[in-house]
């Protein structure tokens, strides 16, 4: 699929749609056409094993909900904040799983009521004040929280580091005391392992227009993925041996499925962003997806033939800061931001080329952001349509009040 037609695929009945049950401009808008397309997707790429949502890349209850009814192998969440984890729960949501370690004390006293509730949650941790934390918590309720340990998947080579930087977990040994720390206290129990490979998930390696640096990370994707797979086995196995039972082992995101749903020793599988297919997941080769969350903008002035001025637009996504963390044009397609201007604070210029079909005030541009997630902070609710209908506006985690930092 080449970008026009991934653009195109933003069906026309569902913009006007959108547009005319929005209540006012700007808007965001969740197709769910491109939706469930990209969960087919994620389907198809996963293998027979459950996939839990990663919550931090939709932040919309609604959506949610939704995802996990489509089909029975989306099981459970990853929430990312224990407070949205508290709200989850309490909105009906079950079986959740932090993908994150916290050390706030009010939140685990919140999750520490909800378990005596009987509610699902498990904990990640990956160092022992975390461990302190939660089992001071529990303790103080007189329950037991499920944990989490949180491995590191990251690679060297040749003193490069490629992978992020998040758990110290990288040896057996260093597992094991956690995993043994946890079986001292009445108050824990080891549920399950996590290894995230986010070089491999979260690394594009078929961006548009840069083959030579693709075919390289390619390379080194190859390379990194035989150790991560020999690396989380290994760890999976030394708990094992040592009479420890793991619930789940989890692993991946959006753009490693194919591969962790081929690793033995991982039995469920982490997906968000694929969902909503922001302008970053274009760049993986395993990847096929439409623009389901996308966001309009009116045009209020023409500052000069050709570009038209939008109110709003600067929604600038998280990571290394660079041109591709800025939102992206898409309808009426051919449109660019200014390389001075990006997308302002509170206007964004489009320019269009020569030959454009004109624009007015009043009309809009449509955009993506960058991430998926992030989106839903700057707009209260998505306008939700599929089929041509809008089926309803669904509160993002900002409409309902929620923010997590
Ligand atoms: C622990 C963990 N698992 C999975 C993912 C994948 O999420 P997504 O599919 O939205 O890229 C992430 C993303 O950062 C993560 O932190």
């Amino acid at each position: 699929m080449d970008s026009s037609e991934r653009n195109g695929s933003y069906r026309d009945e569902n913009r006007e749609a959108a547009r005319a049950a929005a209540a006012g401009t700007p808007f965001a808008c969740l197709d769910l056409d491109a939706l469930e397309h990209n969960a087919g997707q994620v389907l198809r790429l996963s293998g027979q094993k459950p996939v839990r949502l990663a919550t931090k890349s939709l932040r919309c209850v609604q959506a949610v909900k939704h995802l996990l009814t489509l089909h029975p192998r989306f099981q459970g969440v990853m929430c990312y904040h224990p407070q949205e984890a508290a709200a989850l729960l309490e909105a009906g949501v079950s079986d959740v799983l932090m993908g994150y370690p916290t050390l706030d004390r009010p939140a685990l006293a919140r999750l520490a009521g909800l378990r005596r509730q009987g509610k699902e949650i498990v904990l990640m941790a990956d160092d022992g004040s975390q461990l302190r934390a939660a089992e001071q918590a529990a303790r103080e309720q007189q329950i037991c929280f499920d944990i989490c340990l949180d491995i590191d998947m990251s690679s060297a080579f040749g003193g490069l580091h490629f992978g992020v930087r998040r758990s110290p977990l990288r040896s057996e040994a260093s597992v094991l005391e956690l995993a043994d720390a946890i079986r001292r206290s009445p108050h824990l129990r080891l549920a399950g392992v996590m290894g995230y490979e986010a070089q491999l998930a979260g690394v594009p390696d078929a961006k548009p227009g840069q083959k030579l640096m693709s075919a390289a990370i390619r390379y080194v994707k190859r390379r990194s993925e035989a150790e991560v797979a020999a690396r989380r086995a290994a760890i999976v196995r030394a708990l094992r041996c040592e009479g420890h039972e793991l619930r789940f082992v989890n692993g991946g995101g959006s753009g490693s499925l194919r591969f962790t749903a081929s690793d033995e020793s991982v039995t469920e599988l982490t997906a968000g962003s694929a969902f909503y297919a922001p302008a970053l997941f274009d760049g993986y080769a395993d990847l096929t997806l439409r623009p389901a969350a996308v966001f309009a903008l009116p045009v209020v002035r023409v500052a000069a033939p050709g570009i038209y001025t939008c109110f709003g637009g600067g929604y600038i996504a998280s990571g290394e800061a660079g041109a591709d963390r800025l939102p992206q044009p898409i309808w009426p397609p051919g449109g660019h931001l200014l390389p001075r201007e990006g997308a302002g604070e509170v206007q964004t210029p489009v320019r269009y080329p020569d030959g454009a079909d004109p624009l007015r005030p009043g009309d809009l541009i449509w955009f993506r952001h960058a991430k998926a997630g992030e989106l839903a902070e700057r707009f209260r609710e998505f306008v939700a349509v599929k089929q041509g209908a809008c089926i309803g506006t669904w509160a993002t985690y900002r409409g309902e009040g929620w923010c997590f930092g």
